[in-house]
């Protein structure tokens, strides 16, 4: 059976959703997009999705067709589909684009948005974070406009297979000696018990999975430190770790064919995941 989707105010199945072929997100991948958790049926750190998504909108000159009421509203319809569908968690897709014109260079007024949403299975990452993945590096060749989710995504692709083809799950990307992110993940490194991520800025996305583990840290007493990362640093840590709201935090234990550390998930990363699974916890509980 077709799953559901919404698509332009309406909810039907997927295969019969349709856009018009000269929507500005087919011709120029002119939109943006989210990814959001959804645990026991609850959309994961919702407001934070949202406000992120506004901050992508006004990055690409383009008003939020819908009130963030209106988007838990069309959310929470989406979730229970795919919840009585047997999925109680599931991951959030959802893409803005402007709309169908003429191709023509520039941004037209006024267009319609295209606005599209669906539901997947989460892919569950536990048995993967046990033992560790592998990595490689690679120089950051994608644009300057990182901290908007683009759906331009042609580089991460390709980025991503460069990985996959080395029998790794991640592209590390480097940016002038710099560590930025992941093709499609934010990173960490714990040095001398200290977690260390890049800062937020245009280069890198503004992971809500990373901001929540630096809102851990700080709640638990775990220093950490927002602030560049060097190759050498990357290559000298004690742990490297990939976090988003699809992997959660995945520990590294090989980098470019060597061993990370001991080349084992390190203990940092044992106490932050359990942190991690103990909040998600605490917000089913808590019923929000
Ligand atoms: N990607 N950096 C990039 C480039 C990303 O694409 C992602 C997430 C992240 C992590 O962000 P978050 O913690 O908010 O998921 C960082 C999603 C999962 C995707 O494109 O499927």
């Amino acid at each position: 059976m077709s799953p559901i989707v919404y698509l332009n105010g309406k909810f039907l199945p997927l295969d019969q959703a349709r856009v018009p072929v000269l929507d500005r997100g087919f011709i120029f991948g002119d939109g943006v997009y989210e990814v959001i958790p959804v645990y026991g049926g609850r959309l994961f750190r919702l407001a934070q999705h949202l406000q992120r998504l506004d901050q992508s909108l006004a990055g690409i000159r383009l008003t939020n067709p819908l009130t963030h009421a209106q988007w838990q509203d069309v959310l929470a319809e989406l979730v229970r589909c795919n919840t009585d569908a047997g999925n109680p968690d599931q991951s959030i897709y959802l893409q803005i684009t402007r709309g169908a014109a003429k191709r023509d260079f520039g941004l037209p007024k006024d267009l319609q948005p295209t606005v599209f949403a669906m539901s997947n299975p989460m892919p569950a990452p536990a048995a993967q974070a046990a033992q560790g993945v592998a990595a490689i590096t690679r120089p950051d060749i994608r644009w300057q406009y990182c901290h908007i989710k683009a759906i331009t995504l042609l580089a991460a692709n390709l980025l991503r297979q460069e990985a996959l083809d080395q029998g790794a799950v991640e592209a590390i990307l480097i940016r002038d000696g710099e560590v930025t992110e992941g093709a499609a993940s934010n990173v960490f490194i714990v040095k001398n018990n200290v977690l260390i991520t890049p800062p937020t800025g245009p280069k890198l996305l503004p992971g809500i999975t990373r901001d929540l583990i630096v809102e851990l840290a700080a709640a638990h007493g775990i220093a950490c430190e927002e602030r560049t990362i060097t190759e050498q640093e990357l290559r000298d840590a004690d742990e490297v770790w990939l976090t988003s709201s699809t992997k959660e935090i995945l520990p590294v234990t090989r980098l470019d064919g060597r061993p990370v550390a001991q080349g084992t998930p390190g203990p940092m990363w044992q106490r932050m995941i359990a942190l991690y699974q103990d909040y998600k916890r605490t917000l089913r509980d808590a019923n929000v």
